[in-house]
């Protein structure tokens, strides 16, 4: 396949999720590059504890990374992962048409959401990164009834799970080289050059509330940076959502 990660990948009809039977093999010491796909799951699941609708047709897939780099890297991977899933959404694209992200690492089509991304720890000590992404991309269908858009490759050109699963294993392994070679530093360039544009007016959505304000970029971990009423502000966690241009004056609120 693409250089830099020699991909094993187990398929299965149906799972309860693919990060979990993942999660069972890396315990049991399954090496770096470790792939479980599913055509369907049972329970499938989103970040923050939601539920990821799993019906056959669209792609299910948990991909371990293993590399001898702090464990602090890890979080670094959720964009090194968004970024890979946008690239291979791109490849079912018409051309001309960009897949956008959406912090920290939800790939959108014309803002609705095509494709999820769940980092999770696999195991390991304070010197290794040792991460499943679990990625879910729609593919014949999109799920309704959510609190956001969703959109499907079938709206949109059309693609199979087995060319899915394929590009987005093939951006993966290039992305990875990537981060390994340039740093975060290139993969936040090229996040950026996908996300929100510098000062759109976007909302954070918290526990305890919501913080609205203007886009202020990334820091050097991948936090969201949020220009607010009150000053900057940095976001480690939270759901985010564009606001029509009017929403938040230059300095927002919040
Ligand atoms: C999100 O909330 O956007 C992340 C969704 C991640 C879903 C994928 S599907 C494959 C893997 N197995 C799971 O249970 N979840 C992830």
């Amino acid at each position: 396949m693409t250089p830099g990660i020699v991909f094993d990948v187990r398929s299965f009809e149906r799972v309860g999720s693919t990060s979990d039977e993942l999660r069972a093999l890396a315990r049991n010491g399954a090496a770096h590059g470790t792939v479980v796909c599913a055509d369907e799951q049972l329970f499938g699941r989103g970040r923050q504890g939601r539920p990821w609708f799993s019906a056959p047709g669209n792609l299910y897939l948990s991909v371990l990374l293993r590399a001898a780099l702090p464990i602090r890297r890890s979080a670094e991977l959720a964009f090194v992962a968004g970024l890979a899933v946008a690239d291979a959404v791109d490849a079912a694209l018409p051309s001309g048409s960009r897949a956008q992200l959406k912090w920290p690492n939800d790939v959108q089509i014309d803002g609705a959401k095509v494709a999820g991304v769940l980092v999770e720890r696999a195991d390991g000590d304070e010197d290794t990164v040792s991460c499943i992404l679990g990625i879910g991309v729609n593919v014949g269908h999109a799920p309704s009834g959510l609190p956001y858009p969703a959109t499907c490759l079938c709206e949109h050109g059309g693609a199979s799970v087995t060319a899915t699963r394929e590009r987005v294993l093939a951006a993966i392994a290039t992305r990875w080289d990537q981060w390994l070679r340039d740093g975060f530093g290139a993969v936040r360039a090229d996040w950026l050059g996908r996300g929100p544009r510098p000062s759109a007016p976007l909302r954070v959505s918290l526990p305890d509330g919501a913080v609205d304000g203007t886009f202020a970029g990334l820091d050097a971990e991948g936090a969201l940076l949020l220009h607010t009423a009150s000053g900057t502000r940095r976001f480690i966690a939270g759901d985010v959502v564009a606001l029509p241009s009017t929403a938040v004056g230059s300095a927002g609120h919040g």
